[in-house]
Order: C-alpha cells, then sequence, then structure tokens
C-alpha cells in the first residue's frame, strides 16, 4: 500500500476550517496537525477533525509534512526559501 500525502494547516481559522475538514474527506491523506498560537480555537478543530495542535507554522513544517495549507493573511506567509525542498504549499 502506498503511503499516504502528509498534509498540515496554518491557520485554525474560517478558510483553515474548511481545509481541515475536506481533508478528511480525501483517502490518500494523513492530516498530520494544525497550526495556529490561538490554542483554544486550534485545540478544538484538531480535535474535531482527529490531529495535533502545533503552536507554530513553522513547527507544523518540521513535523515532516508533504503538503501545507497556508490560511493565514498574506503578511504572515512564510518566504518560500523557509520551507523544505520537498514540501509543496497551498494558500
Ligand atoms: N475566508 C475565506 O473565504 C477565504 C477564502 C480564500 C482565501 N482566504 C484567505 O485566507 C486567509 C485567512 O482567512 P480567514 O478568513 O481564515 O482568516 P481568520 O482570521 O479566520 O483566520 C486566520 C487564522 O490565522 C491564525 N494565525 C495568525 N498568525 C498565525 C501564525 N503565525 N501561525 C499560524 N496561525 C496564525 C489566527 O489565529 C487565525 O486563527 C486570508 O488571507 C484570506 O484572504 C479566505
Amino acid at each position: 500500500m502506498a503511503a499516504k500525502i502528509r498534509v498540515g494547516v496554518a491557520g485554525a481559522g474560517f478558510i483553515g476550517a474548511v481545509h481541515a475538514r475536506a481533508y478528511r474527506h480525501v483517502a490518500d491523506v494523513e492530516l498530520v496537525g494544525i497550526a495556529d498560537p490561538a490554542e483554544e480555537r486550534a485545540e478544538a478543530l484538531a480535535k474535531e477533525v482527529g490531529c495535533r495542535r502545533f503552536p507554530s507554522y513553522e513547527a507544523l513544517l518540521d513535523a515532516g509534512v508533504d503538503i501545507i495549507s497556508v490560511c493565514l493573511p498574506p503578511h504572515l506567509h512564510l518566504p518560500r526559501p523557509k520551507q523544505r525542498p520537498r514540501q509543496a504549499s497551498m494558500c
């Protein structure tokens, strides 16, 4: 069986919740975690979708995700060079 695609969501706001809930329905995806410093909101969403909460976007990247949904205001997006070479992002 092929390995699942490891996905993370940065931002547990409106659009982050849409992405996290949608990933639950994708067969070949493992939702690794949700990163948001707003602890209460992120914990609630992580519990709902069954994954970990990470305190920062960088910690989620370090957990080894293949794809990250960047659901943050544009001024908070990390510059591309800070991501790992094989990690893709979607905004
Ligand atoms: N709302 C939409 O329908 C929609 C659709 C497409 C794209 N977008 C874009 O997505 C972005 C987010 O929109 P939203 O409506 O979800 O906003 P939102 O304010 O509901 O959520 C933003 C979240 O980002 C979190 N956050 C702030 N700093 C962070 C950090 N350093 N690391 C991790 N999380 C952090 C906040 O705590 C908050 O939970 C915007 O740029 C918007 O243009 C929104």
